[in-house]
C-alpha cells in the first residue's frame, strides 16, 4: 500500500533493492582487498547505509557523522556536520553513505570535517542524486539514481520528519508542504 502523502512511488522497493546490490559490486572493484570505513550520514542515509553495507564483502567498519541542512521544510538551511563515531580515520579508506546529494553544500561540509582525521582515500556513494539543482562541484564517486527536481520522501528521506521508514522512494505530494489543496 502506498502512503496518501505520496503522488507517485520513484523507486520500488526492489528496484532500490537491486541496485543496492550492483552498487556494492561497483565499489568492491574500487576497493579490492582493502577496508573500508563505511561513514553513515544520519540520519537519511541509515536505511540505505544498512543495506548496503550487508551487500559489501571485504571487511567493512561503520562510523557515523550527522549532517543538517533541511530543518522542517524543503529550503535548505543553515549546515552542521558532528563526526558521532570514535573511529580512528587516520589512514583509512573511507566511504561517505548518504541518502541524496542536492545543492551539494552538505557533502563539501562532510568532506571538508573529514580532512582533519587524515584518510587515506574518501569517496561518496549517495543513493540518490538530483543533479539539476547542484550548487557547488563535489565528487560522487557511487550514484544509485538520478533523480528529477521534485521533493521525494522514503527509504531514509523525511519532511519534517515523517515517511523515512517507507520502503521505497516516492515523490511527495505537494499539497503536503504547500498546505493548500
Ligand atoms: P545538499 O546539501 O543540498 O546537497 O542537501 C543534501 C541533504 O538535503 C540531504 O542529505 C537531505 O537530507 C536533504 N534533501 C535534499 N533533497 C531532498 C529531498 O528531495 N527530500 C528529502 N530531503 C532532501
Ligand atoms: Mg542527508
Amino acid at each position: 500500500m502506498v502512503h496518501p502523502d505520496i503522488e507517485k512511488v520513484f523507486r520500488t522497493a526492489g528496484e532500490i533493492h537491486e541496485r543496492v546490490g550492483e552498487l556494492a559490486e561497483e565499489i568492491g572493484l574500487i576497493y579490492g582487498d582493502r577496508e573500508i570505513v563505511a561513514l553513515c550520514v544520519l540520519t537519511g542515509g541509515v536505511l540505505f547505509f544498512a543495506d548496503l553495507v550487508r551487500c559489501l564483502g571485504g571487511t567493512v567498519r561503520l562510523a557515523f557523522a550527522k549532517a543538517a541542512s533541511y530543518h522542517d521544510g524543503t529550503r535548505p538551511g543553515d549546515l552542521t556536520v558532528d563526526l558521532l563515531s570514535g573511529e580512528d580515520l587516520a589512514g583509512k579508506d573511507v566511504l561517505i553513505v548518504e541518502d541524496i546529494v542536492d545543492t551539494g553544500r552538505s557533502l563539501v561540509g562532510i568532506r571538508r570535517a573529514l580532512r582533519a582525521f587524515s584518510p587515506r582515500s574518501v569517496r561518496t556513494v549517495v543513493l540518490l542524486d538530483k543533479k539539476a539543482r547542484r550548487e557547488v562541484d563535489v565528487d560522487v564517486e557511487f550514484t544509485g539514481f538520478t533523480v528529477p527536481d521534485e521533493f521525494l520522501v522514503g527509504f531514509g528521506l523525511d519532511h519534517a520528519g515523517r515517511y523515512r521508514n517507507l520502503p521505497y522512494v516516492g515523490i511527495l505530494r505537494r499539497t503536503v508542504y504547500e498546505g493548500c489543496d
